[in-house]
């Protein structure tokens, strides 16, 4: 089948990559892609992605049998629900099913609905109130933007003096509509870890955990960032906290068609964000789709056909869906560009991506590239490159993907030294 994919960022090249291997795909399209897709499929620059119109007349034209939506923002403007309509399948959720991510109240509400463990929390829309809720809870506490921030709306605050700059920092309009409600949290205490899971009429199909790592310097200090590397497996996961984690999903996937009040048929990735607290695991959030950087550890341990994989899930056919998992350890650095998660400069030349890939195990996915008027691969978005390496340790994948990101270069390529150290443990 002739297969587009939406996006163009790490992610949306790792899920190419896994596409153009894939037996069950024939052409592969993605919109508008990077320059790393131009190598293995079709980039489309030209279409608007978060309009669902244009994109019915490019599958139409295209004999397009599957849609698979990258990121958040198409989710939530109601790419899914228009190309459905027309009657293409489509790999991700709804409009309504999308507010899991979209909306964090929203969000709190549905596991507050259904018993999912998750943080204790209040809903603002008046800063008044929020402040006054801070100075009751005390620190530390977690200040979140109700809405799609780029992963940056989020702060997990150490002093009551720090949660009420961040509260008044949304209220004063640094997440534009996105900081008009905020969700005020109480703070979670140990190891992080995201389980992907493919979920489709209720069901839920589980992959394989990964952590990422998203602070911005070593030691997990600085902002957060929309993640500066991961790893997977997750060592530190027991299999009870696994269990937990794959039932949690199961709760959660089960939910998504259950009831008037959120019932919604969600086809795709559901992203469960976790914290292994003492308590067991909680879900610190849902996520309408992969994760990035989890999806470019997590899809090079896939044995299976992805295609087809996506297509069942877009159908409706968990039934169908079987996965078959490597047991190699893969790490992923993010080479980022100087300054980010802030302001930073675009257009810089890249080079040693091809000497990079001659090592073994070692796959650079592309995030933030694109071909300047001289025909060279130039920077061009914060997070540039995700350097990715397989090994049968993570020692060994550790030594080949830092070895790899030493053949890059580009001017104030920025990049993390500890990823997966907490897996050597
Ligand atoms: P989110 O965008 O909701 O994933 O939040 C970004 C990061 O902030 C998470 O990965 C956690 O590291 C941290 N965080 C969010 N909520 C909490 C919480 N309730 N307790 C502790 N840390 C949190
Ligand atoms: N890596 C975190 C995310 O994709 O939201």
């Amino acid at each position: 089948m002739n297969i587009l994919v939406l996006g163009s960022g790490g992610r949306e090249h790792a899920i190419a990559w896994a596409l153009a291997k894939a037996p069950s795909t024939d052409e592969l399209f993605v919109a508008p892609g990077n320059g790393g897709t131009a190598a293995i499929a079709t980039n489309i620059a030209s279409l608007d992605i978060c309009d669902p119109e244009p994109l019915i007349g490019f599958c139409q034209d295209h004999d397009i049998r599957l849609v698979v939506v990258g990121p958040e923002a198409p989710l939530v403007a109601g790419v899914a629900d228009g190309l459905r309509e027309a009657g293409i399948a489509v790999f991700g959720p709804n409009k309504d099913a999308a507010q899991l991510e979209g909306s964090k109240s929203f969000s709190k509400e549905f596991m507050e609905a259904h018993d999912i463990p998750t943080a204790a929390y209040g809903r603002f829309d008046s800063c008044e109130d929020a402040l006054a809720y801070v100075r009751a809870q005390g620190a530390p506490i977690v200040v979140k933007a109700d809405g799609l921030a780029a992963g940056k709306g989020v702060v997990v605050a150490e002093t009551v003096e720090d949660a009420e700059e961040a509260v008044r920092q949304c209220f004063d309009g640094a997440f534009g509509q996105a900081g008009a409600v905020v969700v005020i949290e109480e703070c979670m205490v140990g190891p992080e870890c995201s389980l992907l899971s493919f979920v489709s009429a209720g069901r839920s199909i589980p992959m394989v955990p990964a952590q990422d790592h998203k602070r911005a310097f070593d030691g997990d200090r600085g902002p957060n960032t929309g993640g500066m590397g991961a790893y997977s497996p997750v060592p530190c996961v027991t299999s009870m906290d696994y269990e937990a984690m794959v039932s949690i999903m199961a709760q959660a996937a089960a939910a998504c068609v259950a009831g008037p009040e959120f019932g919604f048929d969600y086809r795709g990735t559901l992203y469960g964000g976790f914290m292994l607290t003492d308590e067991g695991p909680k879900i610190v959030e849902f996520n309408a789709r992969f994760g990035d950087p989890e999806t470019q550890v997590v899809l090079p341990r896939l044995e299976s056909d992805l295609a087809a994989v996506m297509l069942a899930v877009a159908e409706g056919r968990p039934q169908d869906v079987e996965l078959v998992w490597s047991d190699d350890c893969v790490v992923c650095v993010v080479l980022a560009s100087e300054g980010y998660p802030g302001s930073y400069e675009k257009g810089k030349v890249i080079l040693g991506i091809e000497e990079a890939e001659t090592l073994e195990g070692v796959m650079v996915f592309h995030a933030g590239t694109a071909l300047n008027r001289d025909g060279e691969l130039v920077t061009s978005g914060g997070r540039v490159l995700n350097v990715v390496a397989k090994g049968r340790t993570f020692e060994e994948a550790r030594e080949r993907v830092y070895e790899a990101c030493e053949r890059i270069y580009f001017e104030g390529k920025q990049l993390r030294q500890d990823i997966a150290v907490r897996a050597l443990a």
